[in-house]
Order: C-alpha cells, then structure tokens, then sequence
C-alpha cells in the first residue's frame, strides 16, 4: 500500500492551539493573585481558588477582563473540591501549570491564636492543619492534575520559602512542611521527568501572611508581590530544569541557574546578607 500518495494537512495549521491554562491556589491576593495577573497577561486561561468567596470574587471580576478565568471557592484540603478544581481545568483545555501557592502560616482556626507558636506548644490540630494545607494537599492536587500535566509537557511550581532551609524559632509548623513540600517537589521532579517541577522561595514580601506572623511590625518597607513576578515568569517562558529555586537567583542578570540547572539554594550560607525571620 502506498502510504506517501495522500499527505494528510498537518493538524497544526487546521485547529489553533488552544491557550495554556494554569491552575492557581491562594489567588485572592498576595503572590498569587500577582501570578494569576502575570499569567492572564501572558495569555493563559486559569482557574483560581480561595477560601474567601468574596474575595475570590474582585480577583476574578478584574481577571476576566483579559482572560477567561474559572473562580472556585474552598479549601484545597477539601477532597471534593481539588477534584472540582481538576475537573474545571480539564473542561478548559487541560493544565499546563500547576501552582500551589495557598499556604497557612499555622493552621490555626483562631484568628487571635499566637501566630508563631513554639514546637513545644504549638496545638496538634493546628499542625495537622499546617501540613495538611501546605503538604498534603498540594500533593493531593498535583495527583489529580498530572494526567493533564503530562500530556503538555507540563510544569508543577510549588511555593517554598526560606523558612524550609532556616531553623527559625517559631517557625517550626510552617518550616517543615516547606521543607517537606520542598523534598516531594524535588521526588516528583525524578518521577516525573518529563515535567518541569519547582519549589521556590518568593522572599519576604508585604502581604497577609507576612503581617499575620508579624502583627506589630510595619511592613511597609517590604518589597510588594509584584516585584518578584519577572522572576516567577522566567518559570514558565524559560522551563528552567526541575529543581529548588530562590526568586531572587531566577531574578539575576546571568541568570546561569536557569541555564546550567544548578538549581539547589539550601545552603544557609547563600541566604543574603542580613536576612532575618522570614515567612
Ligand atoms: N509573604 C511572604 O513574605 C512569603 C515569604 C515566603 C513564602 N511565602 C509563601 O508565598 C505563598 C503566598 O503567600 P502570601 O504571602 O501571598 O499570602 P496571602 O497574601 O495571605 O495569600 C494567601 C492566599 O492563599 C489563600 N488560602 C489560604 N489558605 C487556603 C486554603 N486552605 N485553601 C485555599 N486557599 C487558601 C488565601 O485566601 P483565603 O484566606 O480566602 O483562603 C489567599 O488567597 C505562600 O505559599 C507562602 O507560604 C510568602
């Protein structure tokens, strides 16, 4: 049979691609929303999630005015509703990026418990909850968004911080799970390799989060979210390899780490000049 004698139209010039989508936790506000903002103007569809619906809301009505944005809330400790979130992507199109950024700095229910309670006090609910939000459910979400992941090429970015490297007292809830978070983004970039999958560290940042676990300090000379955005973007314009990352090396000029992937900042001794506590 000849095979040659009916060259079939390439699919590419028939059907426009569709545009990326990304899947978003912790959108509302903070680095998050700024992410969502980068990606919407970048020409990617989302789906974004938070607690507060109302919230959620303002940060879908200024996103829909570039892109098409699907806004669902609840918790992603919620079963049913990381499914909802998996299931919204895959009915767009299917995700190329994964970002869990949502994050509890203590697990707490109490808006007035201690923000940075001591290992030796700390309440066992408080950390179960700490871990479930910044542990368990980003590798919860990432099972169920891979099979879309993968047939993209995809990327998973997990939001670390410098207390997963750094033995701050008070920050030792918050700190392990980011450096548990750290180590199965570092696992699932060997099981995956034909994904991109990154954890990193913004930097401190002027946000909720940060004025949560810093009630009386004034923030104000704090770097906003937005500033570390160019770094954020090289994720997904560059696909540096797998691996940990600080906002600030992805920021650099000679950006060698995103090139060479020698991508692991756990030295303490790379922490910049100065830095203190940090979320
Ligand atoms: N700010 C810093 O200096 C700093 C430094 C290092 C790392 N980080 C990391 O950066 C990421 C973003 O933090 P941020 O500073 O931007 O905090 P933020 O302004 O307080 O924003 C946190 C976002 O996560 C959402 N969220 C919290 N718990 C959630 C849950 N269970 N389910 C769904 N959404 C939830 C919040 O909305 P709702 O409350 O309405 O749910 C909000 O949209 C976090 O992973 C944090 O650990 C921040």
């Amino acid at each position: 049979m000849d095979t040659t004698a009916h060259p079939t139209t390439p699919t590419a010039h028939a059907t426009p691609p569709h545009p990326p989508v990304a899947v978003i936790t912790g959108a509302s506000r903070g680095l998050g929303l700024e992410l969502a903002r980068a990606l919407a103007a970048d020409g990617w569809h989302l789906v974004i999630t938070a607690r507060t619906a109302t919230e959620l809301a303002v940060a879908e009505a200024e996103l829909a005015t570039r892109t098409t944005v699907v806004a669902l809330p609840g918790t992603v400790v919620d079963d049913d509703h990381r499914a909802e979130l998996a299931a919204a992507a895959s009915r767009l199109g299917g995700a190329a990026l994964l970002i869990n950024n949502a994050s509890t700095l203590n697990g707490a229910a109490d808006e007035w418990a201690e923000p940075l309670p001591a290992l030796a006090t700390i309440p066992l609910p408080d950390l179960l909850e700490t871990f479930e939000v910044n542990v368990l459910a980003p590798i919860a979400l990432s099972q169920l968004v891979l099979p879309q992941l993968r047939r993209r090429g995809g990327a998973v970015l997990n939001i670390s911080s410098d207390a997963a490297v750094e033995a701050y007292p008070g920050w030792g809830g918050y700190g392990a799970a980011k450096a548990a978070l750290d180590h199965a983004s570092a696992v699932l970039a060997e099981e995956e390799p034909e994904l991109r999958v990154w954890a990193v560290d913004p930097g401190d940042l002027r946000t909720r989060l940060h004025q949560q676990a810093c009630p009386d300090a004034d923030l104000s000379e704090l770097p906003p979210p937005s500033s570390v955005v160019p770094a954020f973007r090289t994720l997904w314009q560059d696909r540096p390899a797998s691996g940990r990352y600080r906002a600030a090396d992805l920021a650099a000029p000679a950006d060698l780490t995103a090139h060479t992937g020698l991508t692991a900042h756990t030295d303490p001794a790379a922490a910049p000049a100065g830095a203190g506590a940090g979320v």
